[in-house]
Order: C-alpha cells, then sequence, then structure tokens
C-alpha cells in the first residue's frame, strides 16, 4: 500500500488543499525533525506533510537534518516522498514559473551528514545511485502534470548555500551539464534510496540562475513565482493521488 510523503521547500508550508487532522513530533536517533509530521486527508488519500526548513522557518539548507527527516518518515510507514525544490534556471529554455522533474543529480554540497551508513557490523550503504529519483514515481508525476506543462528531465545541481552562485560558479554548473540549481536536494535523495523509499522531486524554477538573468535575484519576485508554482506542484500531486 502506498503511503505518500510531501517535503515542503522554500515558501510551501502547507500543501493547498490538505486537512491535517494529526500532528506529530517524531524522535530519532539522529536528532531532530525538521518540524512536526502533519497527517492530513488530500484528494482523498492520508498523506503526511513535512516542511524541511522548519515551521516557522528556521533551517537553512545547510542545517536542515536531512537523516532525521528521512527517517521519521521511514518510520511512520512512508513509502513514496514527493519532494518539492525551489531552483534557480540554468538552462535557457527553463523559465521562472517553470515546473521541473529532474533525473539527475551532480552534488556539490559539502559537510553534511550524507549516509545512515555509520560502519560497525551493517552491511555497507554501497546503493546503486545510477538513477537518484524514482524511475516509477517519476513516470506517475509526469503523467499527472499533463495539465501543467511540467519539463520531463533535468540535471539538478545541488549547492551549499545558503548563498546563491556566483556568475562564474553558475558557468561551471553548466558546463558540467546542470540544467537548474537548487540547495536542498542532497542529500535528501540519496537518505530516501538508502531508506528504501520511493523518492522524486518537483522543481519549481524561481529565478533565472546567477549571471543569466538581465536583473538582480530578489527575494520578492522568487516569492512571487513561489506562490504561483505551489499552487500547482500542489494540483500535480492531487492528480498522481486520482491516478
Ligand atoms: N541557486 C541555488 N538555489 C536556488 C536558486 C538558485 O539560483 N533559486 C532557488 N534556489
Amino acid at each position: 500500500m502506498t503511503r505518500l510523503a510531501i517535503l515542503g521547500g522554500t515558501g510551501v508550508d502547507a500543501l493547498d488543499g490538505l486537512t491535517v487532522t494529526a500532528v506529530e513530533r517524531v524522535e530519532t536517533p539522529f536528532g531532530a525533525v525538521s518540524a512536526d509530521l502533519e497527517t492530513g486527508q488530500f484528494c482523498g488519500l492520508e498523506v503526511v506533510f513535512l516542511q524541511r526548513h522548519g515551521k516557522p522557518r528556521s533551517l537553512p539548507p545547510h542545517r536542515i537534518n536531512y537523516r532525521a527527516n528521512l527517517w521519521a518518515l521511514k518510520q511512520r510507514g512512508i513509502t513514496h516522498v514527493v519532494a518539492l525544490n525551489a531552483v534557480g534556471g540554468i538552462h535557457a529554455s527553463l523559465r521562472p514559473g517553470m515546473l521541473v522533474l529532474p533525473d539527475q543529480i551532480i552534488d556539490y554540497t559539502w559537510g553534511r551528514s550524507h549516509t545512515f551508513d555509520e560502519g560497525g557490523e551493517a552491511p555497507p550503504m554501497h546503493i546503486d545511485f545510477t538513477e537518484p529519483y524514482s524511475p516509477e514515481l517519476r513516470q506517475a508525476l509526469m503523467l499527472a502534470s499533463a495539465g501543467e506543462g511540467v519539463v520531463d528531465g533535468a540535471v539538478m545541481a545541488v549547492t551549499q548555500g545558503p548563498r546563491l552562485e556566483t556568475a562564474a560558479e553558475v558557468r561551471r554548473l553548466r558546463r558540467d551539464g546542470c540544467d537548474v540549481v537548487g540547495m536542498t536536494g542532497m542529500p535528501e535523495a540519496a537518505l530516501a534510496r538508502e531508506a528504501g523509499l520511493a523518492y522524486a522531486s518537483l522543481c519549481m524554477v524561481v529565478n533565472t540562475a546567477a549571471g543569466l538573468g538581465d536583473a538582480p535575484i530578489t527575494l520578492d519576485s522568487i516569492r512571487q513565482h513561489l506562490r504561483a508554482s505551489s499552487a500547482a506542484s500542489a494540483r500535480v500531486i492531487g492528480e498522481l493521488i486520482r491516478g
């Protein structure tokens, strides 16, 4: 049976249309979860919502306890995770306001607790990460997003943040083959794989990456795009559930 969780990103403090029926603080061996797990009904299915930046927001990307978050979801019987990520667009075709389903990742983060493998006698976590997202969940999300024009496939760069990139860094990401850039996609995706969770990311392009646009990147314009895109993301997840 599918048990779905939604991981809320920047500006997505709630899933439009989720009626919360239970709120739970989960303790984990890895420390505190970003926020309480919110369980509720969404389009007729029981789903869990977790805001990875805390609620109210208190955790920048490098301070998020990704291990605690994924462990708590697994522990609560979650099988599938749709992660919402705000990103900057690098590929010229990926403009603010668009939704993208990435299919690959390049990880530029450092110093984050990135694995459940603590050594010792447990088997090593040499997970196959060739396809970092669940192909089945991506496919289901693609079908669900027909009405919203979601772009199928992109390489997501994950940078350390919280600052945005320099123009030269973005040029390097583009040379590396990255199409979008965000700050929270890793180690989340890898930990989900280690935990045996089917995981996919639905990215909201909220700005043109540094040095590629003709105006400075402002929080105000990012917020404007987030408002529209988070409503569109909720519609996609609704269609995913309706199947
Ligand atoms: N870079 C990194 N992370 C981001 C961006 C960006 O331009 N926009 C939203 N998250």
